[in-house]
């Protein structure tokens, strides 16, 4: 099982790694292909393939987590724009389903194929379906994301204890959705909190998950806002330290 702590600038960690495995092998030709795209794409953050292959997912996480750190949400556009080019490059390929093809791209372990599919599966969601939300919302969650770290440290730990104590996994994942988009939406509204659940449920998809496929996960639609808090960019200085003090820990 699979699940997200941090929402923002893409920072979504897997606490347990249950990558998808049983991926469409990709041949020869779509490899070259889905590369050809990625150098593109590397390429919008000063990066490139190295000797042919994807290079660490981590030096690419960190630079776009830096641009992200010094210019703040204005250039949450740009990072979406490349994302969509890449996107549109992907999509004749349809073997791109799964960590598998970022194997076979040269990623550096499976672990590393594993992030650049979470990545490009939550980018899907933060460049598309959660845009708009993203745009209004990314300093409130932000900040609420790292003010309330430990209450949403909870949630997790409560289906893990949840669902060693027998209760059906749905039911747990169901219950750590809410609990989860609750904490967000009392600190900014129920746009934020309907944004942070639908996030966490299509990251939650970059693994085979029976409780999505059977329908059993739901999250409130993100078009139902209500007025949303200003920013209060006294805190961003703040926001921008705990962006990168995380980006850290996650690195080591
Ligand atoms: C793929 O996943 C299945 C079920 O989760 C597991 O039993 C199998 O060992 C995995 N295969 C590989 C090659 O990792
Ligand atoms: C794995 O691949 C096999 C062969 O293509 C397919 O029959 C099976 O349904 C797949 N399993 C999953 C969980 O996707
Ligand atoms: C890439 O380099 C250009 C020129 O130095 C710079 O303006 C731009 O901010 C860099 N992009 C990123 C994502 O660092
Ligand atoms: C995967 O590769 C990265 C980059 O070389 C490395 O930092 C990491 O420890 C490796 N992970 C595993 C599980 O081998
Ligand atoms: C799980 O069971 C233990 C032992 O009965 C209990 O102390 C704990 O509160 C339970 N946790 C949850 C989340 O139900
Ligand atoms: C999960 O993935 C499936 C298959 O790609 C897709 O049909 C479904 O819409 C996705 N669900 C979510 C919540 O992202």
């Amino acid at each position: 099982m699979c699940f997200f702590k941090l929402l923002i600038g893409l920072l979504a960690t897997c606490a347990v790694v249950s990558a998808q495995n049983n991926t469409t092998i990709c041949d020869t030709n779509s490899v070259s292909a889905l590369l050809s795209c990625y150098n593109t794409y590397l390429n919008g953050y000063n990066m490139s393939l190295i000797n042919n292959a994807l290079p660490d997912y981590w030096d690419f996480h960190t630079i776009r987590m830096n641009w992200l750190e010094q210019n703040g949400i204005h250039v949450q556009p740009n990072i979406c724009i490349m994302f969509r080019n890449l996107q549109k490059c992907v999509q004749p390929y349809s073997c791109l389903n799964g960590a598998g093809a970022y194997t076979q791209m040269g990623a550096y372990n499976s672990t590393e194929a594993f992030d650049w599919w979470l990545d490009f599966v939550v980018s899907q969601f933060q460049c598309n379906a959660g845009y708009n939300a993203l745009m209004q919302e990314f300093y409130c969650i932000s900040f609420c994301g790292s003010y309330h770290e430990a209450a949403l440290d909870a949630c997790s730990d409560q289906m893990h204890q949840q669902i060693a104590n027998g209760t059906d996994v749905c039911v747990a994942t169901q219950g750590f959705l809410d609990c989860h988009k609750n904490i967000i939406t009392g600190c900014c509204d129920n746009l934020a909190g309907a944004y942070d659940c639908n996030l966490q449920l299509a990251a939650m998809n970059a693994t085979v998950n029976p409780c999505i496929n059977m329908g059993k996960l739901t999250c409130p639609s993100m078009a139902v806002k209500l007025p949303n808090k200003q920013p209060n960019f006294d805190a961003i200085t703040k926001i921008r330290e705990n962006l990168a003090l995380r980006a850290e820990l996650i690195h080591n």
